[in-house]
C-alpha cells in the first residue's frame, strides 16, 4: 500500500504546469482501435488509468509505443475483440473501448466494468444505445457478448441523462455505421468535444460536440493522424485549490480557463482572486475563505469530480456552506476522513448533501482515499493541516494526478510518497 506522508501549513506558491486530460486520453486512446492506420497522440498523462488502458490495447493485439507523452498506436494487426475481466474490472471508463471495438469489427466482448466506488454507475444507457444501432446483446458468464447483423445502423439515440461514457461510447461505435446517428440529450463536456476534434482529424464526421445534440455521419474509413489531447481540467482545478486552501498564490500555465469557468466562479465567489490568460490561470488566495452553497451538475455546471476537492477547500472557509452532489450517490466518503481531521460536517444523506460549518482548524491524522477525487480531497487537506497527515491508499489518486507528488513540492509542499508506513 503506498501513502502520502504531508507535513502541513505550507503556503502553496508558485508557477506549474498543468498535464494532458486523464478522462480525454482514456476514450482517444479508444479511437486507435477504431482507426487500423498508425496513430500518434501527445500530452497524453503517464498515470495508471492510461497505463492499463495501454495494456488492455497490447493484449487486443495493437503494437504500443510510448516515448514521454508521445503514443504511437497501430491496431492494423488487432484480432482480440474481448476485453479481459480482470483489466476491465480496474477502470471504469474501460468501457468506451467496447464502443471502438464494435465499431470497428461489429462485434466486442466485454464485461461490467470497475473503477472508483463513488456510486452504482450502471452501463445500460451504454448498452441500450448499442442496441438501437442494431446490435444484439447477449449477456453470458460475466461477459456482455455484442454482435451487429452486417453494419450498425445509424439511427437517433436520446439519452434519459447526458452520460459522458455513453455520449463517447455512442460516437465511437458509430464513426463507420451506415447512415447518420443522431445523438440527443448528449454530454457537452470538453472531454467529448476532443474526441470528436481527434476523430475528425483522422477523418470522421462528427458534428456538434459541445452542444447536447451530435450527429456522426458514418464514414467507410479512416486515416493515419496525430493529436495533441487537452490540458486536464480536473488536475487545474485541484491545484488551483491548493493554493486556495493553504493561502497561496499559484500561476498554472498549459490551462484552458473556458473549461473551468464554473469552478472559477465559486473560487472567486469565495474570495480568491483569479486572473487568467488564454492559457494560464492565476490564483491569490484571501486571508479568510467564504462559505458558500455549490451543487454538482453535468457540464458546463459545476463538475462532480471537483466536489471533493472543494468540500476540503470549504472546511477552511468562514460561514456555513452546503454542497450538493446530483451525479453520483456515493460520494462524501472524504468527507468523513475531513471530520477525522477536525471538521465539523453534518451528513444528509436523504439530499445526499453536506454542510461544512464555519472555520474549520485541521488537524494532521492518517486518513484513507476512498476514490480519486476524495483522496487528493485528502491531500489538500493534509497541506494545510497541522502537524503530520498520512493519506493511505494512494493508488486511487496516482491513477489520475500525473507526478501529483512533484508538482506540489515544486509549489513548496512537504509531501511524500511511502510505501507503507
Ligand atoms: C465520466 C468521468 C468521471 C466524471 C463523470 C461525470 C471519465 C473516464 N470519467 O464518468 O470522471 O465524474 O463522467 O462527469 O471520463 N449513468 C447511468 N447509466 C449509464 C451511464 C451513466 O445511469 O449507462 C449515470 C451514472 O450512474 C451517473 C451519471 O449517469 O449517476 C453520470 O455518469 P457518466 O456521465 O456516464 O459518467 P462516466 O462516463 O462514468
Amino acid at each position: 500500500m503506498l501513502s502520502y506522508v504531508i507535513e502541513g501549513n505550507n503556503r502553496i506558491e508558485g508557477i506549474v504546469k498543468a498535464s494532458g486530460s486523464k478522462n480525454a486520453a482514456l476514450p482517444i486512446i479508444a479511437t486507435a482501435i477504431l482507426n487500423p492506420e498508425p496513430v500518434t497522440f501527445y500530452n497524453i498523462p503517464d498515470i495508471e488509468d492510461t497505463r492499463i488502458t495501454l495494456k488492455i490495447l497490447k493484449l487486443l493485439g495493437c503494437k504500443v509505443t510510448v516515448n514521454s507523452g508521445k503514443i504511437t498506436i497501430s491496431s492494423k494487426q488487432m484480432n482480440n475483440k474481448t476485453i479481459p475481466k480482470e483489466l476491465m474490472h480496474k477502470l471504469r471508463s474501460t468501457v468506451v473501448l467496447a464502443g471502438a471495438i464494435l465499431g470497428r469489427f461489429k462485434e466486442a466482448t466485454f464485461s461490467f466494468p470497475g473503477g472508483c466506488n463513488i456510486g452504482k454507475r450502471p452501463i445500460d444507457l451504454h448498452l441500450k444505445a448499442f442496441k438501437s444501432l442494431g446490435v444484439e446483446i447477449e449477456e453470458k458468464e460475466d461477459y456482455i457478448h455484442c454482435r451487429a447483423k452486417k453494419e450498425l445502423i445509424g439511427t437517433k439515440i436520446k439519452l434519459d441523462f447526458p452520460s459522458v461514457g455513453a455520449t463517447e461510447n455512442i460516437i465511437l461505435a458509430s464513426v463507420y455505421c451506415k447512415g447518420v446517428t443522431h445523438i440527443l440529450n448528449a454530454a457537452k463536456e470538453p472531454e467529448i468535444q476532443d474526441l470528436a476534434k481527434c476523430l475528425n482529424k483522422m477523418g470522421a464526421k462528427v458534428y456538434g460536440a459541445g452542444t447536447s445534440r451530435i450527429t456522426i455521419c458514418g464514414v467507410k474509413k479512416l486515416h493515419k493522424a496525430d493529436y495533441k489531447i487537452m490540458t486536464d481540467r480536473i488536475e487545474v482545478g485541484t491545484l488551483l485549490c491548493s493554493a486556495a486552501i493553504t493561502k497561496g498564490k499559484i500561476k498554472i500555465e498549459n490551462a484552458n480557463p473556458q473549461h473551468l469557468l464554473n469552478v472559477l466562479y465559486e473560487l472567486k465567489n469565495i474570495g480568491c482572486d483569479i486572473s487568467i490568460t488564454q492559457n494560464s490561470i492565476t490564483l491569490k488566495a484571501p486571508k479568510k475563505l467564504k462559505g458558500t452553497n455549490i451543487e454538482t451538475r453535468p457540464y458546463p455546471g459545476f463538475p462532480t469530480d471537483m466536489q471533493p476537492i472543494i468540500g476540503a477547500v470549504l472546511c477552511k472557509a468562514n460561514g456555513k456552506s452546503i454542497i450538493k452532489e446530483n451525479i453520483f450517490e456515493n460520494r462524501f466518503k472524504y468527507a468523513q476522513d475531513l471530520k477525522k481531521m477536525g471538521a465539523d460536517i453534518i451528513f444528509d444523506n436523504d439530499k445526499n448533501q453536506i454542510e461544512i460549518i464555519g472555520e474549520n482548524h485541521l488537524q494532521g491524522n492518517t486518513v484513507s482515499s476512498a476514490d480519486l477525487r476524495g483522496g487528493a480531497a485528502l491531500v489538500l487537506a493534509g497541506l494545510s493541516a497541522s502537524g503530520t497527515t498520512i493519506v493511505e491508499n494512494a493508488e486511487y489518486i496516482l491513477r489520475g494526478y500525473e507526478n501529483l507528488e512533484q508538482k506540489l513540492k515544486t509549489l513548496g509542499a512537504n509531501i511524500k510518497l511511502c510505501e507503507k508506513h
